[in-house]
């Protein structure tokens, strides 16, 4: 048997969903010759109780990342992690990571990790719905055109419940209570959540260096229960839209509110449900659409990275170049 060590970063609602799933899927690591020894589980509580596998070794202190074969981070912000990482990736160790704003902002010293197949973060994106696995193989072949998506799952959940008559902040409130929301949640409802996962899509896309500041972000605040309902009533829905086009001669990325017509693509997955139509020239028009927020939903498409490392499949390797 062969016994991987591994550390993780953050227990709230992923990484809590993340050591559960662990657990539901022993035999399939049994199966294959595995054993996963968790090490350490870094916190800022260590003492508050959580649901967790009995036994888990929760700490205050990241001493045990030095021992780890493998590293899940999912603790969220920019420069801790980074500054935790940082030793990590130089050795040469893998990351299964699901905090897009560290990769939207932090890229410049994560690229070469990247590149080198250190990185893995399918749950940055859409959490279980797999979007960055297609985008970072098969779809390399086509020529991308556009792409349009709902990304953030925060937002599309209180633009749902603002329609059906509840107002935002009793909506926040609900959507913080389903795990769903960033700590802090201006970085959902200020458009910034769903920018950085563009960004880190924009690099399968445009460029394995496009740079998250060359976003245009509008986020949600403005939009009142009235001109939600209104909308509805013309037959289109509010919807906070990631979208990168051509237009004169370079790449636009933007975030923004848009009234789309209610039977478009991206109205119709649901609730707390994201959705992304992209566009390329020989693959044509595809469509994804899934749950996009929520703990079990973003552990399950961590746990699929562990096991892609485990089997030998390199993390995800952005565009080399800048490609438009
Ligand atoms: P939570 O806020 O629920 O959990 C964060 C965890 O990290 C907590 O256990 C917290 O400790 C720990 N932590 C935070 N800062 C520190 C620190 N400085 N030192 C030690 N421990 C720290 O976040 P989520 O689980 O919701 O999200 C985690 C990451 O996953 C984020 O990057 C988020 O963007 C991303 N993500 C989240 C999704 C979701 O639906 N929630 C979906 C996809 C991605 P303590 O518990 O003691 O406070
Ligand atoms: N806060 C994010 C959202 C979590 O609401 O979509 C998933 O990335």
């Amino acid at each position: 048997v062969r016994e991987i060590t591994l550390g993780l970063l953050g227990c709230g609602s992923v990484g809590t969903a993340f050591l559960q799933l662990l657990e539901r899927r022993r035999q399939v690591f049994d199966d294959m010759g595995v054993r996963i020894r968790v090490t350490g589980v870094l916190v800022r509580d260590a003492a508050r109780p959580r649901d967790v596998p009995a036994g888990t070794p929760l700490t205050e202190s990241p001493d045990f990342l030095n021992e780890c074969s493998v590293v899940v981070e999912v603790m969220g912000g920019t420069s801790r992690p980074l500054e935790l990482l940082r030793p990590y990736l130089r050795s040469g160790r893998p990351v299964i990571t699901a905090n897009k704003a560290l990769l939207a902002e932090c890229w410049d010293e994560l690229r070469p990790y990247a590149l080198a197949g250190q990185l893995y973060y399918e749950a940055s994106v859409m959490a279980g719905t797999p979007v960055i696995g297609p985008m970072s193989t098969v779809l390399r072949a086509s020529t991308f055109q556009r792409l349009q998506a709902v990304v953030n799952g925060t937002c599309n959940f209180i633009l749902t419940c603002m329609e059906e008559g509840h107002t935002y902040a009793a909506a926040l409130a609900e959507a913080q209570a389903l795990g769903y929301a960033e700590d802090p949640p201006t970085l959902d409802v200020g458009g910034f959540d769903s920018a950085h996962k563009l960004a880190v899509l924009a690099r399968f896309c445009v460029g394995g260096d496009f740079a998250y500041d060359q976003i245009a972000v509008q986020g949600i605040e403005a939009l009142t229960p009235e001109l939600v309902r209104a909308a509805a009533q013309r037959g289109e829905r509010y919807k906070l839209v990631a979208e990168l086009r051509r237009e004169d001669g370079g790449w636009h990325a933007s975030v923004s509110p848009q009234a789309l017509p209610a039977d478009h693509a991206l109205c119709t997955a649901g609730a707390s449900r994201n959705a992304m139509v992209y566009e390329g020239e020989e693959c044509g028009p595809l469509f994804f659409a899934g749950g996009g927020a929520g703990g079990m939903v973003t552990a399950s498409a961590m746990v699929g990275d562990l096991l892609d490392w485990l089997i030998g499949f390199p993390g995800h390797v952005p565009l080399h170049g800048l490609e438009g």
